[in-house]
């Protein structure tokens, strides 16, 4: 999740501790947040990077904190703001996807289509040129390279919630009628193209996901059957997983929250493409995740904003379920058997 506590794309101590502190509460996978393969790729000033050595050599640091001290793995989310760039962060000025208040930079997508829709407010992106297309496409392999020497697990890349490569797949945002636009096929094109790129430079012994939005929550945008289609075709470039979010393409969205609310995304993708998913979105107790997979419906689940609220959300669940054969750090080892037993007296106890 997106921290906005970088300067200069630099991961500090802020990310060993939130990274670790969620690698040491039991998660099997930590995913970092969405990392930006050029400065101006950023979504605020304080997104991280990976355009030069000093980030690599920083997320490296953290990388390795994980795997000496945890059992978990560590991922890295690959992502161009594209025409959601150059704005605040969410509590800062005037709130989420508004432009800075100044210093902005110009902003990529696949058309020129500002994503707030009154351009009182927006900023006004620029449609990708074929020049812009290769920059970018080379950018996202540079950020590969250094994703993979700063020892990474796993890249995912972020083709979802209006941003660049978002911005090409859904006909809200592409209005191109060039070999980009039109046709799905034509709209994944780009995509694709990157993910090719990215797929080659990544270790092959390595997964790659790709998080999507498979569902824009407006009339004439992306539905869960696109979404079906559009996993056939990453599945076909040699993506391992599909991460199922959905939404944030428009401003003019209509989502409907509750409890597990994309997990019909990651099911249908599952079933009819034929590819493991990832499930995500208000999936916040251990049964939620146990029946999910039990059920078929997807092969992990990612949660999100509990791990705001408590960094041992895991190993809390696990507790709470009864589950004890999970391991926890070594020094933190009084606190399991303290934390099962109250638990334990808690379900005794009816509560
Ligand atoms: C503060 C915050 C930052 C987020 N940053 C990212 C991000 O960097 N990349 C991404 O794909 N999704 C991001 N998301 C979306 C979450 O990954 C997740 O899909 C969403 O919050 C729904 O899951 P949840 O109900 O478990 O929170 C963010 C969400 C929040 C609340």
């Amino acid at each position: 999740m997106a921290q906005y506590r970088c300067t200069d794309g630099l991961p500090g101590d802020y990310h060993l501790v939130h990274l670790g502190a969620r690698a040491m509460g039991g998660a099997a996978l930590v995913v970092a947040e969405m990392t930006c393969p050029s400065a101006d790729a950023r979504i605020t000033p304080g997104c991280p990077g990976l355009w030069n050595d000093a980030q690599r050599d920083a997320w490296a640091r953290i990388v390795a904190y994980v795997h000496r001290e945890t059992d978990a793995r560590i991922a890295i989310q690959l992502g161009h703001a594209g025409p959601k760039g150059s704005t605040n962060a969410p509590w800062d000025h005037t709130g989420a996807d508004r432009p800075l208040p100044a210093h902005n930079w110009p902003l990529l997508a696949a058309s020129a289509l500002p994503y707030l829709p009154d351009p009182e407010e927006g900023q006004v992106p620029r449609a990708m040129t074929r020049a812009d297309m290769d920059r970018v496409r080379d950018d996202f392999v540079a950020a590969t390279r250094r994703a993979a020497e700063a020892g990474f697990d796993w890249l995912e890349l972020h083709c979802a919630h209006g941003y660049l490569l978002s911005s090409f797949i859904s006909p809200l945002t592409n209005h191109r009628d060039d070999d980009y636009g039109g046709s799905l096929a034509n709209r994944l094109r780009f995509p694709l193209e990157v993910f090719a790129a990215v797929r080659a430079a990544w270790p092959d012994h390595l997964p790659t996901s790709v998080r999507i939005s498979a569902h824009d929550w407006v009339e004439g945008g992306i539905t869960p059957a696109d979404a079906v289609e559009i996993a056939r075709a990453f599945k076909a470039a040699g993506a391992d997983l599909i991460d199922c979010s959905s939404g944030q393409v428009s401003a003019l969205q209509k989502p409907t929250y509750g409890r597990m609310y994309q997990a019909p995304f990651a099911d249908r993708v599952r079933q009819e493409a034929g590819i493991a998913t990832i499930a995500v979105g208000a999936i916040t107790e251990a049964d939620h995740v146990n029946s999910i997979i039990a059920s078929g419906r997807a092969d992990l689940c990612a949660v999100a904003r509990p791990h705001l609220a408590n960094p041992a959300w895991t190993l809390t669940e696990a507790a709470r379920i009864g589950w004890t054969a999970i391991d926890w750090p070594a020094p933190y080892l009084s606190g399991k058997s303290q934390m099962e037993a109250l638990f334990q007296r808690a379900r005794a106890a009816g509560a």
